[in-house]
This record gives C-alpha cells, sequence and structure tokens, in this order.
C-alpha cells in the first residue's frame, strides 16, 4: 500500500456532510473547515479534518498555495452527451418564434439527431463523448450520469450504450449509463411487434448481460409516450431489477405520477409541475431533478425548485447537455443561474450538484468529503466559497482530483 496522501491546506473546505437530503437550506447549515486538508489512499478519503493536525510523518503530502476553496468533485446527473451531429438549425428556428413541438413535427428535434447518431460510428460517438466529459472535467464535473436514446433501435441503443461504455474506460470522469431507448417513438418503426416490447424482451437483457446500464429512462409527453403506455415498460424494467428515471412534466403533467408510482430514483425537468406534483414529489423517494440548461435552451420556465425545496422535495440540479434543448452543457454556469432566478441559498445551489445530484444517481460513495468516499474533489483560487456561484461559473477550478489523482 502506498503512503498516504494528505492534500492542503484549503483556506475553506466543505465536505457537504451533515445535510439532510430533502428540503430547503439555509447557508448558516453549511459546516466550513478552516485550514481543511483531506488524506487519501487509493483512491479513497482516509479522513478530512484541519490540515495540520492530519500531517504526520507517515503521510506525503501535496501543498496547495495561496487562498483556496475545496468542494466535493461535482456530479451532473442527467445528460445525453452520446450523440452525433448538431442541432444549430433549431436554435435558429426556436428564436425565430417556432416552438419545440413545432420543430419536432417539422422533421428537426429529437429524430433529427437519431438520424445524425445513427450515421456516426461507435468509435465517432465515442470520441465526442470524451471531448465532452474533458470540458466537464475541467468545471470539476467528476461523475456524468449519460443516456441512449438517439439510437431508437436494437442495434442502434446498443452501438451507443456500449460507445458510453468503452469512453467509461479512458475517461478520468465516472460515467453513468442509463437507457433511454424510450426517448420517443422511432418514426421508421414497421414491425409487427410493439416497439417497447421489442425493448423489453430484447435489449434489455442484453443490457444486463454486457454490463451496459442498470437505469432505464423514458420521455414522458405527449410528443412521447403517455403514462398509460409507459406503465408496463417500467413494471418490466423493474422487474428485472432496473432502477426507473423519468424525463416528467417537461412540457404537459403526468410524468411525476408515473415517476412516483414506479417509486422512481428521479423525476427530471419539471418545467411544468404544479402544487400538486410538487406535493407528491416532496413525500416521496424520488429526487426531483431541475434542468436550466434546458429553460436556457428552449427559453422557458424553470423548474420551480425553490417550492420544491420548500415543499420538503430533494433537489438536483443536472445539466441535460444535448443538442437540441441544452446545447450549452456547463453544469456551474446553470446551477448558479437557476440560484438567482429561483433564489436558491449557496448551500441549496451546492448540494444539488453534490450529494443531492449523487443521491439521484443512487450513489453514496462520492458528493460528500468524508471518509470511505471516493477522492473526488474540486478546488477554486479563492478566499471565500461564495465567489462560485457568484461568478456563475466564470471562476474555473483551479485543480481538480478524481480518485485521489489530481486530473486538471
Ligand atoms: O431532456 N426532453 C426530452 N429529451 C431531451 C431533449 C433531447 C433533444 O431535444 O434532443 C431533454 O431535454
Ligand atoms: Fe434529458
Amino acid at each position: 500500500m502506498n503512503r498516504p496522501l494528505l492534500i492542503g491546506p484549503f483556506t475553506q473546505l466543505f465536505p457537504m456532510t451533515g445535510l439532510p437530503l430533502k428540503g430547503a437550506l439555509k447557508d448558516e447549515q453549511l459546516s466550513i473547515i478552516k485550514n481543511g486538508g483531506i488524506l487519501v489512499s487509493e483512491g479513497k478519503i482516509l479522513e478530512v479534518g484541519i490540515f495540520d493536525e492530519l500531517k504526520s510523518d507517515d503521510v506525503d503530502i501535496h501543498h496547495v498555495e495561496g487562498q483556496q476553496v475545496c468542494l466535493p468533485g461535482f456530479v451532473d446527473s442527467h445528460t445525453h452527451i452520446c450523440f452525433g451531429g448538431t442541432r444549430a438549425r433549431d436554435y435558429a428556428y426556436r428564436n425565430a418564434g417556432k416552438t419545440y413541438l413545432e420543430i419536432a413535427k417539422a422533421g428537426g428535434g429529437i429524430w433529427d439527431t437519431v438520424t445524425q447518431t445513427r450515421k456516426a460510428s461507435q468509435d465517432e460517438l465515442v470520441a465526442g463523448i470524451l471531448s465532452r466529459s474533458q470540458k466537464h472535467l475541467k468545471n470539476g464535473v467528476t461523475t456524468i450520469e449519460v443516456k441512449s436514446g438517439y439510437g431508437l433501435s436494437i442495434k442502434e441503443e446498443l452501438k451507443m450504450l456500449r460507445a458510453i461504455k468503452q469512453a467509461n474506460e479512458t475517461t478520468n470522469a465516472s460515467l453513468v449509463p442509463t437507457c433511454l431507448a424510450a426517448h420517443m417513438k422511432p418514426k421508421d418503426w414497421n414491425h409487427d411487434k410493439d416497439y417497447l416490447d421489442v425493448i423489453i424482451n430484447e435489449l434489455f437483457p442484453i443490457l444486463k448481460s454486457e454490463n451496459l446500464a442498470n437505469r432505464v429512462d423514458a420521455f414522458v409527453e405527449e410528443s412521447a409516450f403517455s403514462p398509460k403506455e409507459i406503465k408496463s415498460y417500467f413494471q418490466k424494467a423493474k422487474e428485472m431489477g432496473f432502477d426507473i428515471t423519468v424525463h416528467a412534466d417537461q412540457f404537459t403533467t403526468g410524468g411525476s405520477q408515473v415517476a412516483v408510482d414506479f417509486d422512481a430514483v428521479s423525476a427530471d425537468h419539471l418545467e411544468a409541475s404544479t402544487e400538486k406534483e410538487i406535493q407528491l414529489l416532496a413525500k416521496s423517494n424520488t429526487i426531483a431533478t431541475a434542468l436550466p440548461g434546458a429553460s436556457l435552451g428552449l427559453g422557458c420556465a424553470y423548474t420551480p425548485a425553490r417550492k420544491i425545496l420548500d415543499t420538503g422535495g430533494a433537489l438536483s440540479i443536472a445539466s441535460d447537455h444535448n443538442p437540441g434543448s441544452a446545447p450549452m452543457g456547463d453544469l456551474l454556469t446553470q446551477a448558479s443561474i437557476l440560484g438567482t432566478f429561483e433564489k436558491l441559498s449557496n448551500t441549496e445551489v451546492l448540494a444539488g450538484i453534490t450529494f443531492r445530484a449523487a443521491a439521484a444517481l443512487r450513489l453514496s460513495d462520492r458528493g460528500k468529503l468524508e471518509a470511505g468516499a471516493q477522492a473526488d474533489f474540486v478546488v477554486f483560487a479563492t478566499e471565500n466559497y461564495q465567489e462560485i456561484t457568484y461568478h456563475q461559473g466564470q471562476l474555473k477550478p483551479s485543480e481538480v482530483w478524481k480518485n485521489g489523482t489530481p486530473i486538471h
């Protein structure tokens, strides 16, 4: 075993521990370790505390210079960074006044990306995932969920999920794959059998045997799948042991009810959620995920994050990075902006991209700096953590550590 490594001293270190998973958070609740240090070994955290108290002859030291703030590595719990092509045309159309659904019906939208993704080779998809992951890593995002959903056939969904698995073997980030074969009904489906039945019977067993994903997502929306249509799909996915997550209440409601009914790990989007859905989510185990990047990309309302928190819900904030509705892909910028519009405390924003986001992926070994957790953390050259959201993503990390190794 290598000698443990002590990293620090950090002017302010935020372990993000001791905070509840659900409900509103005040900045007074945030515990700060001044002149903090992190002791790591074999990629895991051994101890978090005051730097000088962790020093000993038995440890090596990585000194950080000047004023530095340290937080857990950020977690992006919802992305679509496996895709081919671009949808810049959609963006221009939208800004010329056409709606998301009008563009989809006119041949743009998700189906356009399906066509472009099907044309890409698996290696080309891997290259795209790697470059987007690299950008995320530089911005302090060390764990990234990645969905399929631009294949929409057995062969093409497999190509995407194999590309995600292949990229995960190369990138320094942890990629968490999700099968989104139920993103929309494939326009070219011409089999006698129902599309979702074929996914269940033919794709799901391969996901298990090749270990390609243990999470299943669906877009529950008028343009995709109705709550009624998706029920037996989710039922079967649950029986096979998949975690469920839902694209819910983006334009119309109904999805969050399905999410709660199936005890989904998360319900994501929620821009259209009303009091009723917010209450439902707050009483459930399902994490509500806001996707401000989609609001910014579409020019739509934000997820009612303030109400969700005040009602007692758990709020994750994710980028939704995709070529259509959320092309920006900058998690910290988006989370900070959501904070300004929804009046979120710094602690709520930071919780939403650390331990609450990790919970949305059912990962208990990250999003917090504590003994036993992965040694994933992000460092900013400032003396005051408030500068981080204040600069709305323009204050970039000075260091990013993944599994106890500096990768940026
Ligand atoms: O999360 N809402 C559905 N799916 C994606 C959009 C995908 C696309 O437009 O390509 C989303 O916003
Ligand atoms: Fe999405």
